[in-house]
This record gives C-alpha cells, sequence and structure tokens, in this order.
C-alpha cells in the first residue's frame, strides 16, 4: 500500500495503474474509519482493480461552531485498517495541498441542498461538492462508493456528476449497522455510554415508521408524531428534524407515496447524528 500525501503523487500511482489497464475505484472518506469505511472498501475491491482512498477532513464542509477542529484524526490507525481492507493507495493530503490559496470557485448543486440537513447545515453541501469534485479531477476514478447512511449527500453528489459530466459512476452502499441498529459513523465515539443506548432509538422509529407505511398509514404527519414519540423515550435525545421526503426530488412528502426517504437528525449532546432508510410504497 502507498501513501501519497500530494497531489502528483497520487496522480502518478493512479497514471500507472491505468497504464496496465486497472479499473480505478475510489472512496472519499474523512479519515476515523470503522466497519461502515471498510464495507465500502470491500464493495471497491469487488468492482474495481485498483482502490484509492481520500483520507482528509475537509474543512470547507463544515460551519462556524461546528466539530472541524474535535474531528478525530487517528492517521495511524486508519492507515493499519486500510493496508489489512487491501488499499491500493491512501491519499491524505494537507489541507495547504487541497486549498493551498482562497477558494473562490465553488460547485453548488441547488435545490436538492436546501432541503432536509441543508437547513441545519447552511454551505455543508457546498463543501461537500467542491472537494469531492476536486477529488474526482485529481484521483479521476471509474467508480466512486458513497454510503446510504449519508442519503443526501450521495443523491446531491450523484447528480453534480450527472449534471458536470463528470466521467465516472457513484456507486451507494447500504448502511452499516451496531447489533441494536445504531447506523455505524465516526462521531459514534463522541457518545458516552447511556448516550450510545438512547441513539438505538433513532433506528427503533425508523423502523417504526416502516411498519406504518406497511400498515397502510399515508399520512406523514402522523407518521412524524409516532416516530417522535418513540425518540422523546430518551430525554437527552433533542429532534432537529424529522422528514419523510421523495427519494429522487427530496421533496417533502404530505401523503406517502412512491419511493420515500425518511430522515432523521437529532442531537444528543453537541453530537449530531443523522440516519435514514428508503421505503418503496410500492413493494410493500
Ligand atoms: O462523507 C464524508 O466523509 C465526506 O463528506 C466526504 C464525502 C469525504 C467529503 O469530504
Amino acid at each position: 500500500m502507498k501513501v501519497a500525501k500530494t497531489i502528483e503523487s497520487v496522480r502518478r500511482l493512479v497514471k500507472a495503474a491505468r497504464g496496465k489497464g486497472k479499473k480505478i475505484g475510489f472512496v472519499p472518506t474523512m479519515g476515523a474509519l470503522h466497519i461502515g469505511h471498510i464495507s465500502l472498501i470491500k464493495k471497491a475491491k469487488l468492482k474495481t482493480d485498483f482502490v484509492v482512498i481520500s483520507i482528509f477532513v475537509n474543512p470547507t464542509q463544515f460551519g462556524p461552531g461546528e466539530d472541524f477542529e474535535k474531528y478525530p484524526r487517528p492517521l495511524k490507525a486508519d492507515l493499519e485498517i486500510c493496508k489489512k481492507a487491501g488499499v491500493d493507495v491512501v491519499f491524505a493530503p494537507t489541507a495547504k495541498q487541497m486549498y493551498p490559496r482562497e477558494n473562490i470557485t465553488w460547485v453548488n448543486v441547488e435545490k436538492l441542498t436546501e432541503q432536509l440537513f441543508g437547513r441545519s447545515r447552511p454551505g455543508h453541501f457546498r463543501g461537500v461538492t467542491t472537494v469531492c469534485a476536486k477529488l474526482f479531477n485529481i484521483v479521476a476514478p471509474d467508480l466512486a462508493f458513497f454510503g446510504q447512511k449519508d442519503a443526501q449527500q450521495a443523491i446531491v453528489i450523484k447528480r453534480m456528476v450527472a449534471d458536470l459530466n463528470m466521467p465516472l459512476k457513484i456507486v451507494v452502499c447500504p448502511t452499516v449497522r451496531q447489533p441494536d441498529g445504531l447506523a455505524v459513523s465516526s462521531r459514534n465515539q463522541y457518545l458516552a455510554a447511556q448516550q450510545k443506548k438512547d441513539a438505538a432509538l433513532i433506528y427503533k422509529s425508523l423502523q417504526k415508521c416502516r411498519q406504518m407505511i406497511k400498515d397502510g398509514i399515508s399520512n406523514s404527519k402522523t407518521i412524524i408524531s409516532r416516530m417522535r414519540k418513540v425518540l422523546q423515550q430518551a430525554p437527552s435525545i433533542k429532534i432537529e428534524y424529522i422528514s419523510l421526503v421523495d427519494a429522487e426530488t427530496l421533496r417533502e412528502l404530505d401523503k406517502i407515496t412512491g419511493k420515500v426517504l425518511t430522515a432523521v437528525v437529532v442531537k444528543i449532546g453537541s453530537t449530531r447524528l443523522i440516519d435514514n432508510i428508503l421505503i418503496d410504497t410500492e413493494k410493500k
């Protein structure tokens, strides 16, 4: 496994692999790797011949007062994980490499970023799409792998790739969960033991939603209010929002129909946790 710290070196390594006829897979991450990331690497290894992972805590996707400074950066442990998982190249640039001067060119996907997470984290998606566009230009992968856990991010990135005719395909992989249902996330490590237990209610509320839709309840207000009750069992959970949206347009649905994305965002202490499920009402 090679570790590339510069844009020039990762480009050289990818070019050499491509020269040997290899298909390039790319897993962009912010490090603090966990089994969710490992599942993306595994998928990338299955679908491509040469896997590049980036580890970069991207400053432009954090708002003022968010956890940019405290975001975990266990690079040594991450490199071990990558080695074990069979990654070919880790691209771990500095902020100076990625943003050598004031950044005045931004990639902004409209509409899809105005709802859901975009409301509670203004500017977040502009940072994500800009850094992903940069990373795609640097690594030039054939396939890039994203987790369903960040459903809106995956939808927004797919749209950016389509709208800008970027020559790669986005592969979205299922959310990895702990046995109690909690979606695996780098931010889970901020939680104390009791908070972690409470966080399992997030998935319980999503399961409740799935069951209600299965039972024929189609009024989203009713569904949301019952999901709230599940979450309110733990006083530590502060609900930011629960939304039932069209899985393609991300428009809020009053009446449940078609493919529905149910998204939950809560805060436990100062940690924001997100999760979602996709429900195809036609396939009850
Ligand atoms: O999902 C993440 O970890 C980040 O948003 C990404 C895609 C690596 C961009 O910084």
